[in-house]
């Protein structure tokens, strides 16, 4: 299959693209580093031309949360109208388990606001939400860190490896549109303050890390509401195996 893969110099995206070559699909890179802007439009058309399937793991630089809803949802627009013109039949979205939830989470609202457009929209889809990623603890310890200290919420967490996302959105693509919202995480529940100061360690970093409701992760976020629900697919890679490889 041809699939364009939005967001295919990320994280998430090289190691989706790999995979996809690896099960033998031809790529179409979707990047502004490829030369394609999907907030602009430029070069989206003759991107999507042939394409039977995209992938969408884009990501946004905003930090407030009307930049983010602006920017995730024009991109959403951008890559479901060229879709609809190039005749793509798959539409795959990379969401988050639990984005109901978290409503002082402004990327959560940019979540929320692309899988109201990608359901309501022309092409054929499927939403994969994925837990928090391994280095989601010291990345969000990153945000509030300052003189050695970081207050991070003890967020009950079930992180899934970047590898085990690509794996599943590749295989996703492949197929015939879901239509439906299918979470995926990684094998075991972890803390997230706990995942923090292990992660810290691991690199030699020296964080002392403060617990708290009264960041961006509030207590609507407490309790059960971050793991997968129902029918979830789970990855194999540990928090402990991604550690034991040098936590990056
Ligand atoms: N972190 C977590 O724990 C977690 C958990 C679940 C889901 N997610 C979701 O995973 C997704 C991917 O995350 P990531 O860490 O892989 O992101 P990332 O490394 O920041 O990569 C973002 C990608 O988006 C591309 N991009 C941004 N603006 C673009 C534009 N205007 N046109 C075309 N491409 C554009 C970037 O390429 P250029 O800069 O070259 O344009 C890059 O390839 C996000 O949507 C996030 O919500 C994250």
């Amino acid at each position: 299959m041809r699939i364009a893969v939005a967001g295919a110099t990320g994280n998430i995206g090289q190691l989706t693209v790999a995979a996809l070559e690896r099960a033998g699909h031809q790529i179409v890179p979707v990047s502004r580093k490829a030369g394609v802007d999907a907030y602009t439009g430029d070069g989206l058309d003759a991107a999507l031309r042939g394409a039977d399937a995209v992938i969408d793991v884009t990501n946004t630089s905003s930090a407030d949360e009307a930049g983010i809803v602006e920017y995730f949802g024009t991109i959403t627009r951008n890559l479901l109208a060229a879709g609809e013109r190039a005749g793509v039949r798959h539409h795959v979205l990379l969401s988050i388990v639990g984005i109901d939830h978290g409503q002082r989470v402004p990327h959560y609202a940019g979540k929320r606001e692309q899988e109201r457009l990608v359901t309501a929209g022309p092409v054929p889809w499927s939403i994969v939400r994925a837990t928090q990623f391994h280095d989601f603890a010291a990345m969000v310890a990153g945000w509030a860190r300052q003189d050695g200290t970081a207050t991070i919420a003890p967020l009950l967490v079930q992180p899934i490896a970047h590898g085990d996302v690509a794996a599943v959105l590749a295989e996703i693509a492949a197929g015939a549109p879901l239509r439906a919202v299918l979470d995926i995480a990684g094998p075991r529940t972890e803390d997230l303050v706990d995942m923090a100061r292990r992660t810290f360690g691991v690199r030699g970093e020296d964080v002392t890390l403060v617990p708290t409701w009264r960041g961006i992760f509030g207590l609507d976020m407490a309790g059960e509401v971050l793991l997968p629900g129902d029918g979830a697919r789970l990855g194999a890679t540990t928090f402990d195996d991604w550690l034991a490889a040098g936590a990056r």
